[in-house]
């Protein structure tokens, strides 16, 4: 059984770095449900209610949840590569019809509101994924429509005809308010009025899409959202029967063989993450058999293909140690358990018990908190923070009271505010830093300093040696090996935090563990190097159309497909120094522009070979790309008798990079050659403006980053020279 018991050792994890790139709406806040519970908060529906002025002509019709109203929506998706329509329903509406019998067109249709919390499909995770990550129900627990104008209401009335009507109005969905207009039909009659109109709205205008988890989910920008309404008559006056407590439906779970097969795979592979306080479990609790039981097929999906466990090497990728991937038979066991029903045959409350613990924590010699204090981010006069994504770095002091340096053999970020805190990648900044960091910190009130992607230290001698993210173990060195921290110098901590609702007050700490007297004895420093390659990747033929399309017909129109204007707008963004970086990186690997800008379809790809530059036994290797990231490999040697594939990954996760522990020993000496290449798809996100994409810190910007690390001979001075 591919356990997790392997991940304490924790060497895999060295992420060595893990640099940027997060979209707004499809940053999972990952921590955000250990504070919120899992079903919908907000179970009824209330709405405006609207009155009878004249008796004689108007009529009230109203729509209260679970009268046989519901609105739909439809979409397009493919899940794990097969195309499919997604439709979720929600019973939870409520709205008032005033209908004027003597002239319809006075009919005046009240405010529309739909509980978006029960919204429910033939999927619980697309359910749970879809209310907590992208329509964010839990804050914005109603959609609502207010209709402006009524089209096609024929004037003379009578009672049971059917109409075709289209209502215009102001649809409201999470934080954005547009016009829409839907067309269906009405009837009417003394008792009710039945109507269903629909309209295809775009997710993005909304902000709630398009849908896009790497490897796993993808969803089209139109959605086709249809209200079938029912409105019962009610007597003048009559108080709003609509804040009824409504459950969702419950899943029927049956018989089947679990806890001599499944429940073995699941405590040993996939609980550790996925139970309280573990990194999955904010997505996907497994605290009991229940649990597991209701996203039976779901389990099954994300297991076939590979998306749980988190593991992406593959292909041709060499052996690595800690490899946590499940077997084929663990995979064919659960599917077998699917197939029979997905039930259970121990009480649904059975506890689910991790038989592994994913990740040991370092026992600290140094708890480093942040130097100037907790950073708390800026935020407007109702504590809105102001920014949702930002970067701020900040000093941890090492302390060395001897003075002669600290060596190190594990280090660790331990995130305080769980449900802020994206990731980390943790720096040592030389004391010569100190002038540099006491002006950019002055450049604001807050503690630290703004940095995008790197620490935005120019002083010579940053690097960064390690990074953390939601499920990555602590560093720690093999033995014989540690890291050496000069006397005076400091650790720099980029923290991505992705604000919410509140601007939190955050104390994360930088945990070290420091070699004992009997491990300093003949240590050797381990060694590395970043590798950093060209990312060219054009527009498509289609993108371009539309931008030249945009640039002739609105005015001031920046047309992005053009690399010179993208490169004005880095400028911009950043400095003169970042619009040097795409060329530069052509410039080391040799050629031209038009050597590394091929698109076939949407994949661009970029290939580079460089001379390999610390001697040793490789330990680590890693590659880097932001969300367009689609495949990357690494090969040693290549095209030669000796070639040897490094780290081969198809299936790219931005969510997912650790640095990868070879069991082999490969030695590799400055004579070798590596070839980096990295694989990128447009389509992978969602770009409102078409955009030509080079190299950058931003997340429509990309890379093509690679680190690889080397245990060097012992004695022999190992130079740490990953790029800060
Ligand atoms: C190393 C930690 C880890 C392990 C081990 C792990 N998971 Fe996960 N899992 C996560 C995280 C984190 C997420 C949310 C991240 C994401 O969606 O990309 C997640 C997401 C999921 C999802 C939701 C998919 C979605 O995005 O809608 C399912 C289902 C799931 N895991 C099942 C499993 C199963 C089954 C196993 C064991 C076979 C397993 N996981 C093992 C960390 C883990």
């Amino acid at each position: 059984m591919a356990g997790l018991r392997s991940l304490d050792i924790g060497r895999l994890s060295i992420l060595v770095v893990l640099l940027i790139g997060t979209v707004a709406i499809i940053t999972k806040d990952q921590w955000d449900w250990i504070f919120s519970p899992d079903e919908a908060e907000t179970q009824g529906v209330s709405a405006e209610t609207l009155t009878i002025d004249d008796d004689e002509v108007e009529r009230l019709y109203r729509i209260s949840p679970n009268n046989g109203s519901s609105v739909s929506y439809a979409v397009e998706e493919r899940l794990a590569g097969n195309d499919s329509l997604a439709v979720g329903v929600s019973h939870v509406v409520a709205g008032d019809i005033l209908l004027n019998t003597s002239n319809l067109s006075l009919t005046e249709i009240g405010q529309i509101r739909v509980n978006v919390e029960m919204f429910d499909s033939d999927s619980s995770l697309r359910d749970k994924r879809l209310r907590h990550d992208f329509l964010e129900s839990n804050h914005f627990p109603f959609a609502e429509f207010n209709v402006t104008s009524i089209d096609g209401l024929d004037l003379v009335f009578a009672d049971g005809e059917t109409h075709e009507i289209s209502l215009t109005g102001d649809l409201t969905v999470k934080e954005t308010t547009s016009q829409e207009t839907f067309s269906g039909w009405v009837t009417v009659t003394a008792e009710a009025i039945q109507a269903e109109v629909s309209t295809v709205i775009l997710s993005s205008a909304y902000d709630v899409g398009p849908i896009n988890v790497a490897r796993l989910a993808h969803t089209e920008d139109e959605v086709t959202l249809t209200f079938s309404l029912v409105a019962d008559r009610v007597e003048a006056g009559s108080e709003a029967d609509a804040d009824l407590e409504t459950d969702l439906p419950e899943v029927a779970i049956g018989g089947g063989a679990f806890a001599a097969t499944v429940q073995p795979v699941l405590e040993e592979n996939c609980v550790s993450c996925h139970i309280s306080g573990g990194p999955g479990w904010d997505t996907i609790a497994f605290d009991t058999a229940h649990d597991a039981a209701v996203i039976a097929d779901d389990i099954a999906l994300v297991t076939q293909i590979g998306f749980m466990p988190p593991w992406l090497p593959g292909g041709d990728s060499p052996e690595f140690e800690h490899d946590w991937s499940l077997t084929d038979d663990e995979i064919a066991t659960i599917s077998a358990w699917v197939a029979d029903g997905g039930g259970l045959d121990v009480a649904p409350d059975t506890k689910l018990v991790a038989r592994t613990q994913a990740f040991i924590p370092i026992e600290p010699d140094q708890v480093s908190p942040p130097r100037d204090g907790p950073y708390t981010t800026a935020a407007d006069e109702s504590g809105e923070p102001l920014r949702d994504d930002e970067y701020r770095c900040q000093v941890h002091e090492v302390e060395d009271p001897e003075g002669d340096g600290t060596w190190l053999k594990g280090h660790e970020f331990v995130p305080d505010q769980k449900s802020i805190v994206h990731h980390s990648i943790i720096y040592v900044a030389p004391d010569a830093a100190r002038p540099e960091i006491a002006q950019i910190s002055a450049r604001d009130e807050l503690p630290g300093w703004t940095c995008f992607g790197l620490s935005n230290l120019n002083t010579p001698g940053v690097y960064s040696i390690g990074g953390w993210a939601p499920g990555q173990a602590p560093t720690r060195y093999p033995d014989g090996y540690g890291l050496f921290i000069p006397s005076g110098y400091m650790i720099v901590n980029q923290t991505h935090f992705h604000h919410e609702h509140e601007a939190l007050p955050d104390n994360s700490a930088i945990v070290l563990d420091e070699a004992t007297a009997e491990q300093t004895d003949g240590i050797t420093g381990i060694a590395g190097s970043s590798y950093l390659t060209p990312a060219e990747v054009p527009c498509t033929p289609e993108e371009e159309a539309i931008a030249a399309e945009r640039e002739a017909t609105i005015d001031d129109y920046v047309n992005l497909c053009v690399r010179e204007n993208v490169i004005d707008e880095i400028r911009e963004k950043y400095d003169n120094f970042a619009t040097f970086i795409p060329g530069f990186m052509i410039q080391n690997c040799g050629g031209t522009i038009d050597d590394y800008n091929d698109l076939d379809g949407s994949i661009g790809h970029c290939s580079c070979d460089m001379r390999a530059r610390n001697p040793g036994t490789i330990y680590t290797v890693l590659g880097h790309m932001h969300e367009f990231g689609d495949s990357y490999r690494m090969t040693l040697n290549p095209d030669t008798p000796e070639e040897k594939v490094l780290l081969d990954i198809p299936n790219w996760d931005f969510e997912w990079q650790l640095a990868y522990d070879l069991v082999e020993d490969i030695e590799i000496t400055t004579d070798d050659t590596v070839r980096f290449e990295c694989w990128w798809d447009r389509a992978r996100l969602h770009l409102p403006e078409p955009r030509y994409i080079t190299w950058n810190e931003g997340t429509v910007d990309e890379m093509c980053f690679s680190a690889i690390s080397v245990l060097p001979e012992p004695d022999e001075p190992g130079v740490f020279s990953l790029v800060g």
